[in-house]
């Protein structure tokens, strides 16, 4: 029987990152990168120390509950934890924990890179050449809406909110933000807050989001918050698709009562709601926040590092439960 602590491994991690876990553990690996099941998921952690899910893997209250005594800790693939029940967790003891930090420039990149894309309308634009309908220069084809100079609303000034509140000053945006609390000034540089989403929303030439998914964020961006945005307004979300509710969105991209939005999360991924496929007015990527090659390596080596702590004893540094 092997000494080292068992792992199972909920997806396929970057080779470097597999490549350490086969040194330094005894891991299950998800040869066919298939989402496990509740019942599979359950079935290969009977004799496992440890689990790293991604947010794929559901670690409901119930999936918690029926996990073997013998698990110590679920050291998560991913920044999000909404895939966790954290407090099933910590009534049983077990560690949680996540991957800070190294994926903020990667997802800030995407936040930007949506709201270029939907202000600029580049969907149908790129369409256009795709499906060879382009059939003229005019002056008027294509017309979208400049950032450089607008306001950029950010709810949720956090690790990635405030990378792209730094991204964005490079193309001379006002920064505002809505958070729980105000930053100091030198974690704020300038931007503006506001204690309310309500008194921020009608000000926003774009409103990301960044805030984390939970009870509280639950539909934060729903009918009455969304009416409170400017016609022109561009919606961006790269923090969880739980944050906005999918029919008022779609109700006022269909409406035209605001102009675009990005998004690269979705409720139900990646079922999501069919009528986003109808809507020019929108920019949509299959949940790529993170995926550059260099976030995803520094992601697993950041799991490998906290799953190294709990072994030795130690308090791993991305401690939640
Ligand atoms: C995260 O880390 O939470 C990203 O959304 C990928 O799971």
């Amino acid at each position: 029987m092997s000494a080292k602590p068992r792992v199972l491994v909920g997806r396929k991690l970057p080779p470097n990152v597999e490549a350490r876990l086969r040194q330094d553990y005894d891991p299950i690996f998800n040869q066919d990168d298939v989402v496990y099941s509740k019942e599979q998921l359950l079935a290969l952690s009977v004799d496992v120390d440890a689990i790293i899910p991604c947010h794929t893997e559901h670690m409901s209250a119930d999936v918690i509950a029926a996990l073997p005594d013998r698990v110590k800790a679920i050291c998560s693939f991913s920044v999000g934890t909404d895939h966790i029940d954290l407090i099933a967790a910590k009534n049983k003891g077990l560690i949680v924990t996540n991957t800070p930090d190294v994926l903020n420039d990667a997802t800030a990149e995407i936040a930007m890179l949506l709201m270029l894309a939907a202000s600029r309308r580049a969907y149908e634009g790129e369409r256009s050449i795709r499906t060879d309908t382009w059939a003229d220069w005019t002056a008027f084809d294509g017309l979208g809406l400049q950032i450089t100079g607008k306001r950029l609303g950010i709810v949720g000034m956090g690790r990635v909110g405030r990378v792209l509140a730094k991204r964005a000053r490079a193309f001379d945006m006002e920064i505002h933000y809505h958070n729980r609390r105000p930053l100091s000034d030198d974690e704020a540089q300038g931007a503006i807050f506001h204690e309310s989403l309500e008194a921020m929303l009608p000000l926003c030439d774009v409103l990301s989001i960044h805030c984390p998914s939970n009870s509280d964020s639950k539909h934060l961006i729903n009918r009455e918050t969304l009416a409170l945005l400017p016609e022109h307004a561009v919606l961006v979300n790269t923090a969880r698709g739980a944050v906005v509710d999918d029919d008022a969105l779609i109700e006022v991209l269909q409406q035209r009562k605001i102009f675009a939005a990005g998004l690269d999360v979705f409720n139900n991924e990646p079922a999501i709601d069919p009528r986003y496929r109808e809507l020019d007015n929108c920019f949509l990527l299959p949940h790529i926040g993170s995926a550059t090659r260099e976030t995803r390596d520094a992601m697993g080596f950041r799991v490998l590092d906290n799953l190294d702590a709990v072994f030795v004893g130690k308090v791993p540094q991305d401690l939640l439960t």
